[in-house]
């Protein structure tokens, strides 16, 4: 990690992957480790957020670290023209270290070259988003025992879901055969599917979801990013392309489990929570176990006993 900061999934190796998901499980053991009663987590919200901010205030709380930052900027004198420069360079007076969401992609990279403290990158634009990429990880290996040789289903938004780029992109450093379901505008980035290509992996595209269910070990289930399209009338068209209901998992394999970085709009029937394949409600809580390993191992906390 360039200066501590993790602001891509590149920035962290394989075995760095294993450890910080070996030690979220220590946490998930036992949440309440007051290790980081010293420190000051900011918190800056740029763009909207649900799961990522809070599950990080949650884990630096449940540490013992102080919170501060914004999760909007409507209160901040980024409203009166500050520069993303000028507020890390104050944040970081204030703070040992900085996790951030903005809608600009490279932003953290940014951030992370101007600031002193580490920054964490709660997603920037559609480009990368390496939180929720551990914890999708930790949700893969945790209901699937392993993360080696599995069949991985990716449906919706291959495009600008910057969650889909940071895991499809993790998960080339294991033996993993892609299956990537999206309408034809949008498909996988040729920038990722690079990736796939370079490990001689297989991948297979698809426009029908049914084609993928029952081979797959993880359908992992993506909004349409409303948000990042410049055509409102393109979006019209894609918006309600897939849309899984319980009964079209009555064919999947026993093991397989139904991921999603959530929020969900209309993608997921609310049928299908009370399937025991269900298991985003999950992966979003394992977030915070997870936050907390990345944040005592940035931080160089230990556990102790
Ligand atoms: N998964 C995720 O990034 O959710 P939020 O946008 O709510 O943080």
């Amino acid at each position: 990690m360039r200066n501590n900061s993790l602001v891509s999934i590149h920035d962290i190796t394989k075995a760095d992957y294993e450890t910080i998901l070996n030690l979220a499980e220590k946490f998930e053991t036992n949440p309440k480790r007051k290790i980081l009663e010293d420190f000051v987590v900011a918190t800056l919200f740029f763009e909207p957020s649900t799961r990522t901010r809070l599950s990080f205030e949650s884990a630096a709380s449940r540490l013992g670290a102080k919170v501060i930052g914004f999760s909007d900027t409507t209160s901040t004198s980024v409203k009166k023209g500050e520069s993303l420069k000028d507020t890390i360079l104050m944040v970081s007076n204030y703070s040992d270290i900085i996790v951030m969401r903005h809608p600009k992609e490279g932003s953290a990279r940014f951030a992370s070259e101007v600031s002193p403290v580490p920054i964490i990158n709660a997603g920037d634009g559609s480009n990368q988003h390496p939180t929720q990429c551990l914890l999708d990880l930790y949700s893969i290996r945790k209901t699937q025992k392993k993360l080696d040789n599995l069949h991985i289903a990716f449906i919706g938004d291959l495009k600008y879901g910057r969650t889909v780029h940071s895991l499809v992109i993790a998960l080339t450093n294991y033996q993993t055969t892609f299956h990537l379901v999206s309408p034809i505008e949008l498909k996988l980035p040729s920038s990722v599917k690079r990736y796939i290509k370079e490990k001689n992996l297989e991948y297979h595209q698809y426009t029908e979801l049914e084609d993928v269910i029952p081979n797959v070990d993880i359908l992992y289930m993506t909004r349409i990013q409303q948000e990042r399209f410049a055509d409102p009338l393109e979006y019209e068209r894609v918006k309600n392309s897939y849309v899984l209901r319980n009964s079209m998992l009555e064919n999947a394999k026993k093991n397989l489990r139904v991921l999603h970085p959530l929020p969900r709009v209309n993608e997921i029937t609310e049928d299908v929570d009370d399937n025991p394949k269900a298991y985003y409600f999950d992966q979003a809580r394992n977030g915070v176990f997870v936050r907390q390993a990345l944040l005592a191992t940035i931080l160089g906390a230990k556990l102790g006993k």
